[in-house]
């Protein structure tokens, strides 16, 4: 099976599983999310899934909502009034902790602000994803202020981090998020020893200029793992 139809997998068995009618729903980014969110589409077309009350954690999966006629909120709104009943996101990394690594399509702040917002929360990823130790083989995304650029940059070597600026495609200069700020991608491969991802999520958000980085260890998500034999494996 190849991995696009992987990701559907995964997706369809996570929405299957827990969507249900009346439900407020974050919907996430990336190739794997934006299976969940086009299989949820048509089960609202079709009639199969009632009044739910959607948020989008980027551009992208905003266009893609508009697309599909799902109905888009604010965590603002009082319909949401800051908190929602299920997330589905995918991930870069998973390890066998249940923790993540995101933000390689530089989401990762409202990815993160939607996910803590929300009483369950769901990773769709293909087996390609698990890793024994998260940060070596994947950048982790850092979201930055621009004018904090060179100081957090010092900060993270500390840390142990290499550290590149995110530079954009098809554009001359850095990728802006959809926060107007910029991105690093960081790595630890020169860490001798175990990379400790809950320790770093704190160390990293505390170096002023750091909006959020791309560690999350704090939701224990469900992860829904596509299999290239086509069968889903849950982990609870
Ligand atoms: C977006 O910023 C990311 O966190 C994505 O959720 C992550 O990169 C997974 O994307 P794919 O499903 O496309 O691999």
């Amino acid at each position: 099976m190849d991995r696009k139809a992987m990701k559907e997998n995964a997706g369809k068995a996570a929405v299957d599983k827990l969507v249900r009618d009346g439900m407020k729903l974050g919907l996430g980014t990336g190739s794997t999310a934006i299976t969940a969110v086009r299989y949820i589409g048509g089960l609202v077309e079709q009639g199969a899934l009632n009044n739910i009350k959607a948020i989008a954690t980027s551009f992208q999966t905003e266009l893609e909502c508009e697309k599909r006629r799902i109905p888009l909120y604010s965590l603002n709104s009082p319909e949401i009034n800051g908190s929602l009943d299920l997330t589905i996101d995918g991930a870069d990394q998973i390890d066998h902790d249940h923790f993540c690594v995101k933000g390689g399509g530089g989401a990762l702040f409202r990815e993160k602000l939607i996910a803590y917002a929300s009483k369950t929360y769901a990773i769709v990823a293909d087996e390609t994803k698990i890793v024994d130790m998260l940060g070596r083989t994947f950048p982790v995304a850092v979201e930055i202020i621009p004018e904090s650029r060179v100081f957090v940059c010092m900060e993270l070597a500390k840390l142990g981090a290499e550290c590149v600026l995110r530079e954009a495609v098809r554009k001359a200069g850095p990728v802006v998020t959809d926060h107007g700020n910029l991105l690093l991608d960081i790595t630890f491969k020169s860490i001798a020893g175990l990379v400790y991802p809950a320790l770093l999520e704190e160390q990293i958000n505390h170096i002023p200029g750091v909006v959020e980085n791309g560690f999350f260890t704090k939701k224990g998500p469900h992860a829904f793992i596509a299999r290239e034999d086509g069968t889903v494996d849950i982990w609870d």
